[in-house]
């Protein structure tokens, strides 16, 4: 869901400048305590967020611990969909996040009034959805699911049951060779995951020949080829925690690298090289958030997130579905 300029100063846009010899962490730990606070992060913020986080996590890690706080506020430290489905999941607490304009262009590529018609085409297909998509979306999905859970939750329908894929195609191709079925996908992709340069990593691997390709399954097929694990941001970080090479080059948001090195102090951790002349692999949503933007959001109890009821109530199965099935597989 995108808001216009006149949404976001209603909805309370905070642009306000922060005193520079504020110590962040003092007053975001004071805050947290005071307000009952709880500030989930995903594995793509920057590290002092990460740092300060009571969990950090995966898309499906997140879901699960806004589901079971006893917080009575959540601050998420990630994007608008992530929040959107904390607010989903936990309505009677006041969900924020630092930045509305935290979007997700995987999340954008599918507008629900566009896939809608699209799904009109297949009356008798179930859909499963990437949690990556807006809160409408999620009301016209059966099944979400995450990059940690989508193999189990594609496998919990029956063999013959046609099923629509969306929004995210290199996650639906690496499902369909998973899995075997023959999904209908939508045409999304993420931004970040599909600039990584093929050539760039092949001179990376000459220099680096020690080094393991890991890549998250939003990448395109040909760097899914290369890689020797392909998993999400939370199976990236166990495979560098257990693996016994000492050099990796990671092909997902560089955000992850913080809690690799944590872990793993000992190893190397390159970030795969993208196609443009940019150093980064930073995903420009993730990145809006910012210790300033925590502080203000926690101090002012905004931006929040609100939702209209019935796109609570009509998407919200299609999450707990997923955590079911995930539950089960002991996920
Ligand atoms: P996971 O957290 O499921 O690995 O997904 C990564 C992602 O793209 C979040 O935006
Ligand atoms: Fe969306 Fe990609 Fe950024 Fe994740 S990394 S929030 S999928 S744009």
């Amino acid at each position: 869901m995108s808001y216009t300029q006149t949404q976001l100063d209603k909805l309370g846009h905070l642009d306000i400048e922060v005193d520079p010899t504020l110590d962040l962490v003092a007053e975001i730990t004071r805050l947290k305590k005071e307000k009952n606070a709880i500030i989930l992060a995903h594995y793509y913020q920057e590290s002092e967020i990460q740092d300060i986080a009571d969990y950090i996590g995966d898309s499906l890690g997140l879901s699960q611990m806004a589901a079971s706080t006893d917080a009575d506020i959540i601050v998420f430290a990630g994007v608008h969909f992530m929040a959107e489905t904390a607010k989903m999941l936990s309505p009677e607490k006041k969900v924020l996040l630092p930045d509305l304009k935290a979007g997700c262009s995987l999340a954008d590529s599918c507008p629900p009034h566009l896939f809608r018609k699209f799904k009109e085409r297949y009356p008798n297909h179930k859909v499963v959805s990437y949690i990556n998509c807006t809160a409408e979306l999620k009301t016209l999905t059966d099944v979400c699911c995450t990059s940690t859970n989508a193999v189990n939750i594609i496998e919990s329908f029956p063999e013959d049951q046609g099923i629509i894929f969306a929004p995210d195609r290199n996650l639906g191709a690496y499902l369909i060779k998973k899995t075997g079925r023959d999904l209908v996908l939508w045409n999304g992709t993420c931004m970040v995951h599909e600039i990584f340069s093929n050539e760039k990593i092949t001179k990376l691997q000459i220099r680096h020949p020690e080094a393991v390709l890991i890549a998250h399954p939003e990448c395109e097929q040909h760097i899914l080829d290369k890689a020797v694990y392909i998993g999400s941001t939370s199976g990236l970080l166990k495979f560098t925690k257990e693996s016994e090479a000492t050099e990796f080059i990671v092909a997902t948001e560089a955000g992850i690298i913080h809690q690799m090195e944590l872990a793993s102090p000992e190893k190397t951790f390159f970030p795969a090289p993208p196609n443009n002349t940019c150093a980064c692999n930073d995903c420009p949503h993730m990145k809006r958030n910012t210790m300033e933007k925590l502080y203000l959001c926690m101090k002012h109890e905004l931006p929040e997130i609100i939702l209209p009821e019935w796109v609570i109530e009509e998407g919200v199965a299609s999450i707990d579905r997923m955590l079911e099935i995930s539950a089960k597989a002991g996920l």
